[in-house]
């Protein structure tokens, strides 16, 4: 019988089966918790059954609560409420876990009274992930299974546990070889009858202090997650296992009831769903061309990581550059990722060889002539890339995917130099591009829907997040990049240090500040941009001539062993030279700007071009364009992305703010049509997300 529409229940003699359908991850919704609920009370009107099983149908056991529902009134039964009647359940119930069993799933699974997991189970607690801590029992129950410290690692690190380190540190009670949930379920719930499996009550164990255990991991959270709420109140919450349990579980719900009211919650989650949600495309409906065997043009860094990642994904590569010098350097550079990925066990040796064997190299483009899809990683210049487009129609076989990974050339204008434009996009990787998870799939003029479609499945393919752009100078994120660093540079000549500007952004959670990524990246490469810039820009946009000063000087970076700082890390005193000359020449007034006027300025000048990419339609959303600074820029996730955050600050007060910059350079400084109109029907870019 049905007891709720996403939870049945089965008697069979002595025994009743709970199953949980609920795709497709069987979260832990209002109707699952409803419908456990009622089998419970169903099982209390029943003594004649002495033992039951829950299990659920599809790919997972409960994945964790709905997530969906935070931030909206809650309705009950509570998931806490839930985990307890299980506990106190007279009749014993045993859990079947399989597939992810996260968060609420595994709280469930915890206040149960035998767990057993099918081989391949992950368990977990991964609320931290999402500015919240396990808050139905998991920060209580864990310790009192497996002891303070591990509990406290596995709930701050939220990382998933592989069912056999679960079934060692006493988690889980055993793993079935049951070939499906269903059939696991019918035989523990027998084995119960049959006394052949035990039962107890997580709840009545006793949990021993580990004082040391949580102060190394206090120390250890301030050290590493400086900016983030939760984890500490993760730890607070294990330290309260020591009371009994009605005390610790009143403990973890004040500590869940903060972190659920914390800003950082609705960044967090709002990171997940906006990764979840940039593959829904218009084109995701067209069919993808098939795709094995890739042709990489250009042994360079970006090359030889593009090639790295397509054979990590089990892709055939073929490797093309002028020069033997190029390609052997490349291949060095490819056999140390392989080995770099074996070392961090994210690939097996076997699977080594079979990569290396996978790849080849050559100097003649012509041998492209069997592959699925090139992607051309040249060097930046229009001029090389049109020829290589023009020189690929005569070679490509027909229905081949042409690619650029441009960062900021007219992928219009490559494609233009083919006879085929509707095969040909941007796909713009991140360096390293085996290990950055950002891919933008630029979508030219005549790009087709299958070729777009391509694109985001060589993403899948590659375990990349990838994201449509329109085309325009930069596409999203370098576009916000040219804009953002403008506005560093201007707070630079203006007063502010680069190291003062780093330093705020960085305390503010961005990975790294302006500078620290420009000399990461080498500042020759923006250097180029400005140049092919300078006969187009502006007469009346304020220039900052320090970075040029100290490209001229050779000083472009890491790979100089200086650039805006020296290889120790100190600031370049060349840096301070060149201001103060530019500042003399141009008569500028020296300003204070303190961490707040930095971290509100970059920001806002981030918004204010983001609010343009979403105005112009080069993103399709505004939670696009989130994406592509939280997985490309180190744009801090909990904060969600830029357009999550001026969602935080209001449409009005951006335009007030920005029409005040504005009085300083109205160049610089616009108020986009569409924050207008936010601030004018107080409306906000979630709404925009559809
Ligand atoms: N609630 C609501 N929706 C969820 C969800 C959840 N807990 N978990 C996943 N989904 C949705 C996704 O948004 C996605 O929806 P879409 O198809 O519309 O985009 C769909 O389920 C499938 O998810 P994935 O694309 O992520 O599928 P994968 O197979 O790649 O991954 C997973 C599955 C490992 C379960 C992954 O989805 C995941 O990590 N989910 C979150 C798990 C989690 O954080 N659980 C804790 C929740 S908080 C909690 O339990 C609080 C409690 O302590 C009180």
């Amino acid at each position: 019988m049905q007891t709720s529409d996403t939870v049945s229940l089965a008697q069979a003699g002595a025994i009743a089966l709970i199953r949980i359908d609920n795709p497709p991850v069987n979260a832990a919704g209002y109707s699952v918790r409803a419908g456990i609920v009622a089998a419970l009370d169903w099982l209390a009107d029943h003594p004649e059954v002495k033992a039951a099983a829950l299990f659920a149908a599809g790919r997972t056991f409960i994945a964790g609560a709905d997530i969906r529902e935070f931030g909206k009134p809650p309705q009950d039964p509570w998931l806490p409420e839930v985990c307890n009647r299980i506990e106190a359940c007279e009749t014993p119930i045993v859990c079947i876990l399989h597939g992810t069993t996260l968060g609420g799933g595994l709280e469930v699974a915890l206040s149960a009274h035998a767990r057993i997991a099918m081989p391949g189970t992950k368990v977990g607690l991964p609320e931290v992930h999402l500015g919240i801590l396990p808050g139905a029992g998991g920060t209580q129950r864990t310790p009192r299974l497996t002891g303070q410290a591990f509990a406290v690692e596995a709930i701050v690190s939220g990382r998933h546990i592989p069912a056999d380190e679960a079934l060692s540190v006493g988690l889980i009670d055993a793993l079935t070889d049951a070939p499906d949930p269903e059939s696991a379920a019918r035989q523990a719930a027998q084995a119960v009858v049959d006394c052949t499996l035990a039962t107890r009550r997580t709840g009545e164990l006793q949990v021993s202090p580990d004082p040391d255990a949580l102060a190394a991991a206090r120390s250890q959270t301030r050290a590493k997650h400086p900016h983030l709420f939760s984890p500490l109140k993760c730890i607070d919450a294990v330290a309260a296992s020591t009371l009994p349990l009605p005390e610790g579980l009143a403990r973890e719900r004040v500590l869940f009831t903060e972190c659920l009211n914390s800003p950082q919650r609705a960044g967090l989650i709002h990171a997940f769903f906006a990764e979840r949600a940039t593959a829904k495309v218009p084109e995701a409906a067209a069919t993808p061309r098939a795709f094995q065997h890739v042709g990489v043009i250009g042994a360079g860094t970006m090359g030889s990581g593009i090639a790295t990642a397509c054979l990590l994904a089990g892709l055939n590569v073929t490797l093309t550059d002028q020069t033997d010098t190029a390609l052997q350097a490349a291949q060095s550079r490819i056999s140390d990722n392989l080995a770099g990925a074996v070392k961090r066990g994210k690939l097996s040796p076997e699977a080594r060889d079979a990569a290396l064997q996978a790849f080849t190299t050559t100097d003649d483009l012509t041998t492209l002539a069997d592959c699925d899809l090139i992607i051309e990683a040249a060097f930046e210049d229009m001029d090389v890339k049109a020829q290589i487009f023009r020189q690929l129609d005569q070679i490509a076989k027909p229905g081949a995917v042409l690619a650029t990974n441009t960062s900021y050339l007219d992928v219009n204008a490559i494609a233009r130099q083919s006879a085929r434009r509707g095969d040909v996009l941007g796909l713009h990787f991140f360096s390293p591009a085996h290990i950055m998870r950002l891919l933008e799939v630029v979508v030219a003029d005549a790009t087709t829907p299958e070729v777009t479609a391509t694109g985001f499945a060589l993403a899948k393919k590659l375990r990349k997040i990838a994201v449509r752009s329109g085309v325009c100078d930069g596409f999203i994120g370098n576009r916000i990049l040219m804009t953002t660093r403008r506005e560093a540079e201007y707070m630079m000549l203006d007063g502010a240090t680069p190291q003062q500007i780093d330093d705020a952004l960085e305390a503010a959670g961005w990975a790294l500040g302006p500078f620290r990524t420009s000399d990461l990246a080498g500042l020759d490469i923006a250097w180029a941009q400005r140049q092919r810039r300078a006969a187009t820009r502006p007469a009346d946009e304020r220039y900052v001539e320090v970075p040029d000063r100290l490209c001229e000087a050779g000083h472009v970076g890491r790979k100089a062993g200086a650039g805006y700082y020296l290889a120790d890390g100190a600031p370049n005193p060349a840096v301070a030279t060149a201001l103060e000359a530019e500042r003399q020449a141009k008569g500028i007034t020296l300003r204070d700007f303190d961490a707040k006027d930095i971290v509100t300025r970059y920001l806002t000048a981030m918004i204010m071009e983001a609010a343009s990419i979403v105005e112009e339609g080069i993103a399709l959303r505004p939670i696009d364009v989130d994406v592509v600074l939280l997985f490309g820029y180190g744009f801090p996730r909990h904060l969600g992305g830029p357009l999550h955050q001026a969602d935080q600050i209001g449409a009005q007060t951006l335009v007030d703010r920005l029409t005040t910059y504005a009085q300083e350079d109205a160049q610089f400084w616009r108020i986009p049509q569409i924050l207008c109109d936010m601030a004018q029907t107080n409306t906000s870019f979630a709404d925009r997300n559809g």
